[in-house]
Parts: C-alpha cells; sequence; structure tokens
C-alpha cells in the first residue's frame, strides 16, 4: 500500500501570486506592488480592524461553532434565515466542505475551464474525476453548474444582467461569498455561503468545528457595519477600473473586461505573456500570469490604488 494516494502524489503545489516580500527579496527591491491576487489595496476594513484588536484579549477561548452572531446578521442583511447561512475559512474553506460532505466514493465533479485555481486544487486533491465546462466567450456555462461562486458579489452586483444566485434559490444551489475582496479580510480567511436548509445542516456536520476563528468570526461582523469602506471600495474600484481599461486600450494592449476588481491582459504569445510578466516584477509590480487556470497567453491585473495602477502603466509603457 502507498503511503500517500497517486492522485495526491502527482498534484501540482498551489501557486498564489508572489508574495510581496518574496519578490523585494529575489530583485532587491524596496517597493514593490502586488496587483496579483485581486486584494483590496486600500487595506482591511477600519472597523473590523478595530473590532479585531478589542477581541485579542479574548483569543484563549474557543470561537463560537454555530458562528451564530455573523451568521444572523447576514441572514438579516440578505433576508433569509439563519439555518440557510454556513461560515467557513474562506470561500475556499467552503468548497472544501462541499467536496467532503457531498460527494460519494464515485461520484465526479463538474467545475468551468479556466477559472478559479482554488477550486481545481481541490477538486484533484479529491481524487475523483472532474468535467471541466469550457467557457463562452469568458463567461460561465451557468446551465451546466450548480455551486455559484460570488467572491466578487460587491463589485458586481451593480451590473444590469449581474446574474445574483440569490434569484435561483434551488434547493441544490450553493451560493459563496467571502470577506476577502471588497472588506479586505483575505489574510484573515473569513467567507460564507447561501443554501438550503438541509444542504446547510449537512455541511455544519462535516466542516471543522472551529472554523472560522473567533478572530475572523468578529472582523466579519464589523466589517458588515463598514458601509463607507466598502463605498470607498467600490468607487476606487469603478475609477482604477475606467482607468486601466482608456490606458491599456490606448496601449494598443486587448482586455477582456470584467465586472470584477481585476483586468484580464491579452497577449500574442505565451512567450510575450511571461517576458511581460517578469519585466514587470523586476520593476517592483507583480501580475497573475494565467498560465497555471490554462490560458498562458493571458496576464490578469488586479485593480488597485490610483498609485498603484499609474506605477503599472507606467511600467507597462517602458516595456512595449
Ligand atoms: C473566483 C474566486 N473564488 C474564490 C476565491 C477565494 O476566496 P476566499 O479568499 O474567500 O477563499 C477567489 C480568490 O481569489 C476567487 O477569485
Amino acid at each position: 500500500m502507498p503511503l500517500v494516494p497517486p492522485y495526491i502524489q502527482n498534484l501540482a503545489n498551489y501557486v498564489p501570486g508572489k508574495p510581496i516580500a518574496e519578490v523585494q527579496r529575489e530583485f532587491d527591491l524596496s517597493h514593490v506592488d502586488k496587483l496579483a491576487s485581486n486584494e483590496n489595496s486600500l487595506g482591511p476594513s477600519p472597523k473590523a480592524i478595530k473590532a479585531m484588536a478589542e477581541t485579542l484579549s479574548g483569543l484563549h477561548r474557543y470561537p463560537d461553532v454555530s458562528g451564530y452572531e455573523l451568521r444572523t446578521k447576514l441572514a438579516n442583511r440578505f433576508n433569509i434565515k439563519m439555518k440557510n447561512v454556513i461560515l467557513g475559512a474562506g470561500s475556499e474553506g467552503i468548497m472544501s466542505t462541499i467536496i467532503r460532505t457531498f460527494l460519494l466514493q464515485d461520484d465526479e465533479l463538474i467545475s468551468a475551464a479556466n477559472s478559479f485555481i482554488g477550486f481545481r486544487v481541490l477538486a484533484n486533491a479529491s481524487g475523483r474525476k472532474i468535467h471541466w465546462v469550457p467557457m463562452k466567450k469568458h463567461r460561465y456555462d451557468l446551465e451546466k453548474m450548480i455551486i455559484l461562486d460570488e467572491a466578487y458579489f460587491e463589485f458586481a452586483q451593480a451590473i444590469d444582467d449581474y446574474p445574483n444566485s440569490m434569484n435561483y434559490r434551488y434547493d441544490n444551489v450553493i451560493t459563496l461569498r467571502t470577506f476577502s475582496k471588497a472588506y479586505g479580510l483575505a489574510g484573515l480567511r473569513i467567507g460564507y455561503g447561501f443554501a438550503h436548509d438541509t444542504l446547510i445542516s449537512n455541511l455544519m456536520k462535516v466542516k471543522e468545528p472551529f472554523e472560522p476563528s473567533l478572530i475572523a468570526l468578529t472582523a466579519g461582523v464589523a466589517a458588515m457595519d463598514d458601509t463607507e469602506f466598502l463605498k470607498k471600495t467600490i468607487a476606487m474600484n469603478l475609477t482604477g477600473y475606467a482607468f486601466l481599461e482608456n490606458e491599456l486600450q490606448l496601449l494598443g494592449v486587448e482586455i477582456i473586461s470584467s465586472a470584477a476588481n481585476f483586468i484580464t491582459t491579452v497577449w500574442n504569445s505565451e512567450k510575450r505573456a511571461a517576458e511581460i510578466t517578469q519585466s514587470l516584477l523586476h520593476k517592483g509590480i507583480i501580475v497573475r500570469s494565467l498560465t497555471a487556470f490554462g490560458w498562458p497567453e493571458y496576464i490578469r491585473v488586479s485593480i488597485g490604488t490610483e498609485t498603484e495602477n499609474r506605477r503599472f502603466i507606467d511600467a507597462l509603457k517602458t516595456l512595449l
């Protein structure tokens, strides 16, 4: 009997957007901008920071397993019941719980090709057969899937044809959302999901009991009241997106538009995209090559602050 199943042994490591400290070390740079992981360049929600600071002295206690306060708050905000809400260590934490909860040994998975790499890693690690549904012109083929991952909900919801999954409250639909993006809490790991109570009650049996942490629960509750920060984030994103879109067009760079806090650039070859990514790194700007997503000629850029966006465009201009 092998110690490790072959599907784990053959698994490639998750490759995240490069951390700032690593690029600083590698290229001996004093300043680095990270526009690679669609984080919030404004930082964490200030209300969440304050609430977390106040929680520190209570960290000798385990978190509330039921996540009562945050689940109730989410239920009230989105007009559902607490029994329809699940919490997790990021939406990825919930994806992991979903895989462990619902799949029989021989079940197969269906997911979108070229999409969020975290789900691909979890799916591959489950050792099951996966059907990758191709995108239709860079959009999901929604009719073929079940879990709706709305990590960028806060940015996208204002758009007229946004297919809000809350309008599809079928028994087998799970909505996943996160505090990682618009609320600036990616490092904390806190996300949530909505679904029929039968699905939620089973997920609750399987999830790690003390996930999310006490501090993450506290931050989530406080962040939800930080409307000022959310507004500021969305406004920065709209302005930054328009700026980048315009500048990239002026530079003749092809883009794939998005309703989220990133923009994807298209290059004429894998080699060119790799050159651009690497040269930007040398200039202290981390962007995300989409090679691991199956799109080696694409580079994704997160929308940052005005200064970060400007620095990225200036750096790109000198390269082109
Ligand atoms: C589409 C998508 N889903 C989920 C996530 C992960 O979110 P979380 O930090 O809540 O695990 C990301 C993060 O980049 C994402 O892009």
